[in-house]
């Protein structure tokens, strides 16, 4: 710029105007940012608060301060307290995803040569008393199912009491056959415990089933 109103209609004055209006504008920006920093601590503490309020509550109602025997699903209610009844099969698929998935896998499909399956097959399917026996007692020897021969490897017992490594309560075992029966396609009726108690009452302490004495069992 060089000052010649001819060539530069704008006087000096006006730029230095439009100089000083930049700066107060520049400063009134400035000053409402530093206004939010002030605030801006107290409202991260107050959040923090907040949170931890929120957290001590919830923690306080619902994590059953930390004991690992607040859920029991074998707890017998005390007297006048409301009971829960768990789902047979969601109890049952829990069983069964801890123990027997190693061998019958998890569809039900065995091994070939070596695991039955369990979907599909007719001793899962067919009279309570027959697989209640082969869960308690377990079996031994050969078995047929769905028209394969197996006979290498034994079913473990999981009810009698006596030379057994499972101990399994007849609660347990319903759930676990209630579930068996009832998933994969399978579609039999469920097992109550009274039924397995039942079959341990008239059967007694044994030794392992074999295929031949199941297919006695009407
Ligand atoms: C260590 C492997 C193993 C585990 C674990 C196991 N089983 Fe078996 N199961 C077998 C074998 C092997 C046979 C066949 C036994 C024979 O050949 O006589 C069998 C047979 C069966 C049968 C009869 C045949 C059929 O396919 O329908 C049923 C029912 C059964 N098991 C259910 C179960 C249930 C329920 C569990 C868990 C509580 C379980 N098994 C855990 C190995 C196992």
């Amino acid at each position: 710029m060089n000052g010649d109103p001819q060539r530069d209609p704008v006087p000096d004055q006006a730029v230095a105007a439009d100089e000083r209006l930049l700066e107060a504008h520049e400063r009134a920006l400035r000053g409402r940012g530093d206004r939010g920093d002030r605030h801006r601590p107290l409202a991260i503490g107050a959040s923090l608060i907040a949170l931890a309020l929120f957290s001590g509550v919830y923690l306080e109602r619902y994590t059953g301060h930390f004991s690992p025997l607040i859920f029991d699903e074998n707890a017998k209610p005390l007297k006048g307290e409301l009971v829960f009844k768990i789902d047979p099969v969601v109890l049952g698929q829990r069983y069964y995803g801890a123990e027997c998935v190693a061998c019958h896998r998890s569809q039900g499909e065995g091994s070939p040569g070596i695991y039955p399956p369990l979907a599909g097959s007719e001793w899962v399917n067919g009279p309570p008393g027959r697989v209640i026996r082969i869960v308690v007692y377990g079996l031994r020897g050969k078995v047929r199912v769905e028209g394969n021969d197996f006979s290498a490897s034994t079913m473990p017992v999981y009810g009698r009491i006596l030379n057994s490594g499972h101990n399994w309560s007849d609660r347990k075992i319903a759930a676990v056959l209630t579930y068996i029966r009832q998933e994969w396609g399978n579609k039999a009726d469920p097992i109550s415990e009274d039924d397995v108690a039942a079959v341990r009452k008239a059967v007694g302490n044994r030794d392992a089933m074999s295929e031949d004495e199941l297919e006695l069992v009407k």
